[in-house]
């Protein structure tokens, strides 16, 4: 188990940004707990108000759609509504400070995985992401994956939810991952070559339980590759990371931003 330094938090942190300094091509691993501070709720935060009485295998699920597919179709309406009622916080912007930098310096990279379907991290300015589980703002058909895109306007009284594939005429789904299906093809194999390539990743507000996503920081750890974890709690992969910040993320990360300019700036 790597040896946790047990130290001031104002020492971890400068310690964090000399890492991330060092590093030629820096990962970062987030989840919902990113944007807990933009005011949404966790995955382990429990399911609240209408919803309450739905397992999320009920509605984030094909079976569940199938069953039900209007409230499906509303349900994550209601959740787009709630993210487009937030804005993102310091925690994102301060990713999107150190992409900016790294950016500037030759020879060196950055990349962004996210289990977040919230869209937070490209509103905030991230530019460089990779979706493990989709995206709640984008569409696709159910039997052919074609792409859809909603009508600009609000929706006619009597529009038929979900709305119909114009090429196949299925049912449109957000182009998100459901229980049971498996992740973009594309996007996972890049995700673990990030891991095994990245020299430093940072571990974000995620609890690590959720496969084959949690296996990528894993990865990043049998490569060799230093982990900095920021939660408030101790997660799943808490045990092998090399440095753990506790605390909410937008908070720390907005302080990791200052120590890393100071690092880097001087
Ligand atoms: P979880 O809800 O499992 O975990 C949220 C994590 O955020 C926990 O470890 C909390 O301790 C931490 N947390 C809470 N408040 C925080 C704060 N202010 N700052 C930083 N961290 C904070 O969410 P995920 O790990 O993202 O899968 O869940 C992974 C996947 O499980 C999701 O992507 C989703 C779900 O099933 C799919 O949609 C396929």
């Amino acid at each position: 188990m790597a040896e946790k330094i047990n130290t001031s938090q104002q020492e971890q942190l400068a310690l964090a940004a000399q890492w991330l300094a060092e590093a030629n091509h820096v990962a970062v691993f987030t989840g919902a707990g990113v944007s807990k501070e933009s005011g949404i709720p966790t995955f382990r935060d429990a399911q609240t108000g209408l919803w309450a009485n739905y397992s999320p295998e009920d509605l984030a699920s094909r079976p569940g759609f199938l069953k039900n597919p209007r409230m499906v179709w509303e349900w994550y309406d209601s959740r787009r509504n709630k993210v487009w009622d937030v804005e993102p916080n310091d925690g994102h912007r301060a990713l999107v400070a150190l992409e900016k930098w790294i950016e500037t310096q030759p020879g060196k990279q950055f990349t962004l995985i996210t289990q977040n379907i919230d869209n937070l991290h490209q509103r905030a300015g991230s530019r460089n992401v990779l979706e493990l589980h989709g995206n709640i703002f984008r569409y696709k058909c159910l039997d052919q994956n074609h792409p859809y895109r909603i009508p600009e306007g609000p929706l006619a009284e009597d529009a038929e939810l979900p709305p119909r594939c114009e090429w196949c005429d299925s049912m449109v789904r957000p182009d998100v991952v459901w229980f049971g299906e498996m992740l973009p093809d594309d996007i996972l194999p890049q995700s673990y070559q990030v891991a095994r390539e990245a020299d430093v990743m940072l571990v974000i507000g995620t609890s690590c339980v959720v496969y084959p996503a949690a296996d990528i920081p894993v990865t990043a750890k049998k490569f060799g590759r230093r982990l900095i974890e920021i939660n408030p709690e101790e997660s799943a992969l808490s045990p092998m990371v090399d440095l753990l910040l506790k605390g909410p993320s937008a908070v720390l990360l907005r302080s990791l931003q200052n120590e890393f300019l100071e690092t880097v700036v001087g």
